[in-house]
Formats: C-alpha cells, sequence, structure tokens
C-alpha cells in the first residue's frame, strides 16, 4: 500500500491517528513536527521566537520534499496548507486526509494538552484560535482526498473509515 497523508488543524488527531493507522497497517509512522525538532535542535516556540513563522514553514516544505515518495504514515503540522507551493505537492501525495474538527472539540482538546507548545494558539483566545483556523478550511479540502469527519468518533472508527474509503 502507498502511504498516507494526515492533514488537519492542530488537536484534529493527526499524531494519535497516524500512530494507530501505522499499528494497523504495518507502515513506519513519521510526524514532521518531529523531524523538523530533530533538525533544528530546539522547540518549535523557541524556533518562531528566533527566526519566524516563515522560515518554520521553509523546514515544513524542506520536509515535505524530502517525502514526497513516501510509504509510510504521515502525520502533518497543522499550517502545511498555508504555502501554494506545499499544497500542490500535498496533491501529488494522495492519498491525503483530512481529518476535520470543529472549534468546539479541538479548542478545548489544546487547551489541556501540555505536551507541546505551539506558538499559534498559545495564550490565543477561543475566537483568536478560531480566526487562525477559519481561512484555512479551504486550503485543507484542497488539498485533501479524502476528508474524514472525526467528531465523536474513536481513532479506531476514524482508522477503520480511512481504511475502507482510501
Ligand atoms: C502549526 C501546527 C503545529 C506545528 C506548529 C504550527 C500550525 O503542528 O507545526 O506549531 O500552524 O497549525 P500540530 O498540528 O501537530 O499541532
Amino acid at each position: 500500500m502507498k502511504g498516507i497523508i494526515l492533514i488537519g488543524f492542530m488537536g484534529a488527531g493527526k499524531t494519535t491517528v497516524g500512530k494507530l493507522l501505522s499499528e494497523k497497517t504495518g507502515m513506519e509512522h513519521i510526524d514532521f513536527d518531529d523531524k523538523i525538532v530533530e533538525e533544528i535542535g530546539m522547540t518549535i516556540q523557541e524556533y518562531f521566537d528566533l527566526h519566524g513563522e516563515e522560515a518554520f514553514r521553509e523546514r515544513e516544505t524542506n520536509v515535505l520534499k524530502r517525502y514526497l515518495d513516501h510509504n509510510q504514515v504521515v502525520s502533518t503540522g497543522g499550517g502545511i496548507v498555508m504555502r501554494p507551493e506545499n499544497r500542490e505537492l500535498l496533491k501529488q501525495m494522495a492519498p491525503v486526509v483530512y481529518l476535520q474538527t470543529k472549534p468546539e472539540v479541538f479548542i478545548p482538546r489544546l487547551k489541556h494538552d501540555h505536551t507541546t507548545v505551539r506558538p499559534l494558539v498559545v495564550s490565543k483566545s477561543p475566537e483568536e484560535i478560531r480566526q487562525v483556523f477559519e481561512p484555512r478550511i479551504p486550503f485543507y479540502v484542497e488539498s485533501a482526498s479524502l476528508v474524514i469527519d472525526t467528531d465523536e468518533r474513536t481513532p479506531e472508527e476514524i482508522v477503520h473509515e480511512i481504511l475502507e474509503n482510501i
């Protein structure tokens, strides 16, 4: 089987679902954020503070290019769809699965996730987080070959639906 790329907003479950998909399919799991953190040798928050978002996006494009001929399960960072270049690359990499989630679901998750600091949402109000999310929706839809509604579904159910539909 060819690999599977997961896209979606922060807190959509890309990492959780990616790990489970990897277990079910036997394909390796790769997390682009982890790859970038390995390369930069600091946290994403520190990198944003030092070099800014644009430099981070450049790193993201470079990782994406390295995995064009992937046969792994890939969990991307939520902002990968921001660059037109990345969206074009993603389209060449199908199946790309958009894990669709509502702000009512992902905002509380983000507030309770203390494992990672996300510079674009840390210390933001729910309304400000929505303002980051909403302009991205068409980009997620455009980049995806499959859209899965994840609200009210367990990771197991989501994985089952992905494997039935790709
Ligand atoms: C970002 C999402 C993060 C990480 C960075 C920027 C974004 O990844 O790449 O903080 O712009 O949506 P997750 O979606 O895995 O949290």
